[in-house]
């Protein structure tokens, strides 16, 4: 077997913590083969609930599990993470300004980003999924600098992204694993674009059709096709937070948690053939997006086997528009949250 491979979930205590850890010990984001060593961060208040967790972890007795250490101390949590899950964030509380909230979040991803340049390993990978996520980890990419390249930190909208499939899924009944090549433009935020613009429906094994073209035939034209997705599907995507909120009375968890691991899964072992996903990373200027931002893209991965890979921006679509106007305003709220933790002096 090979060495274990040291992943850091922070917000070890917390509720996506705790949907994330059991699978991710059963092999599910890095396969059976590889063993891994887990390692918890928590504040003090979180302490008993992640060792609560790492005790029902030794009663699973996954074989792939070397070991799991709880801990409050960031330079031990990273120590040697080659993964770094970055879930632990500040909830936004009621009457707080969102100056307020990204300040507070500031003062987790600042300290966070430096112990990952100072301790992680040398490939380390960092998903970020605690909010703001893009502009957390904006900060957390900052403060890891020079030590870690900025193209290592990622944030999460994959969750946005498998909300968008399993929506076109619903819409046009056929299995979600059919629908391709859907983009989440921009913020993990309600201003954010989902587009299915490029996306298809497989039809056997070599045939697709275009969505926009299945979703007319649905629906009795490409007008009544454009009048849902403006309507319906985007906001109904944008709003599927505050939705599972509403009906399940508790935020979204255990789809947020395989989302995490979806992301991290294709990152590290590759995305298949030709076909995409989402997340957000890195912008270095395309489709107009402002070099440093990090913001959502249709991404592959061939799969991180040495260092300098993992998600690639899919570059060359060709934006109308309408889907021009409509990333230019997520990325306006990016910009506008960049200002603001500028302004802070967190981004150096
Ligand atoms: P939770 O409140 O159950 O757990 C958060 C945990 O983080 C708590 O145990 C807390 O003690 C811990 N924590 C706080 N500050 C920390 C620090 N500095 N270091 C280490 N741990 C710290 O929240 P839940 O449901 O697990 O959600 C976590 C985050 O994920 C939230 O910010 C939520 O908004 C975000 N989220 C993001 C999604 C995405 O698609 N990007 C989807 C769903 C949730």
């Amino acid at each position: 077997a090979s060495a274990p491979t040291t992943v850091t979930i922070t917000g070890g205590g917390g509720q996506i913590g705790y949907a994330l850890m059991f699978r991710i010990a059963a092999g599910d984001m890095l396969g059976p083969d590889r063993p891994v060593r887990l390692r918890l961060l928590e504040i003090p208040q979180g302490m008993k609930a992640a060792e609560g967790a790492a005790l029902e972890l030794q009663d699973c007795a996954f074989p792939q599990l070397v070991d799991v250490d709880v801990t409050d101390d960031p330079l031990t949590a990273f120590s040697g993470a080659r993964i770094a899950m970055l879930v632990g964030a500040r909830p936004r509380s009621a009457g707080m300004e969102r100056a307020d909230l990204l300040a507070a979040n500031a003062g987790i991803f600042g300290p966070q980003g430096r112990a990952i340049g100072a301790v992680a390993d040398d490939d380390v990978r960092v998903v970020v999924v605690g909010n703001p996520a893009n502009t957390n980890a904006l900060i957390a990419a900052a403060s890891a600098a020079p030590h870690v390249p900025a193209e290592r930190f990622t944030a999460l909208t994959r969750l946005d992204h498998n909300r968008a499939v399993g929506r076109l899924a619903e819409a046009l009944q056929v299995p979600a694993g059919d629908i391709e090549d859907v983009t989440i433009w921009g913020n993990h935020s309600a201003s954010q674009f989902p587009d299915v613009a490029h996306a298809y429906v497989r039809e056997g094994v070599m045939e697709r059709m275009p969505v926009l073209e299945a979703l007319a035939e649905r629906l009795g034209g490409t007008e009544q096709a454009r009048a849902w997705l403006d309507d319906t599907f985007i906001p109904r995507v944008a709003r599927r937070g505050a939705e599972i909120i509403e009906v399940r009375g508790s935020s979204s968890v255990a789809s947020a948690a395989n989302a995490a691991i979806d992301h991290v899964r294709d990152e590290q072992l590759g995305t298949p053939g030709r076909t995409w996903t989402s997340a957000a990373v890195v912008s270095r200027g395309e489709y107009g997006v402002p070099e440093g931002l990090v913001s959502s893209f249709p991404v592959r991965s061939r799969g991180v086997r040495s260092e300098g890979e993992g998600y690639e921006i899919v570059e060359g679509l060709d934006l109308d528009d309408r889907a021009r106007r409509l990333l230019a305003a997520s990325v306006d709220e990016l910009v506008a949250e960049r200002d603001a933790v500028r302004a802070l002096g967190v981004l150096g």
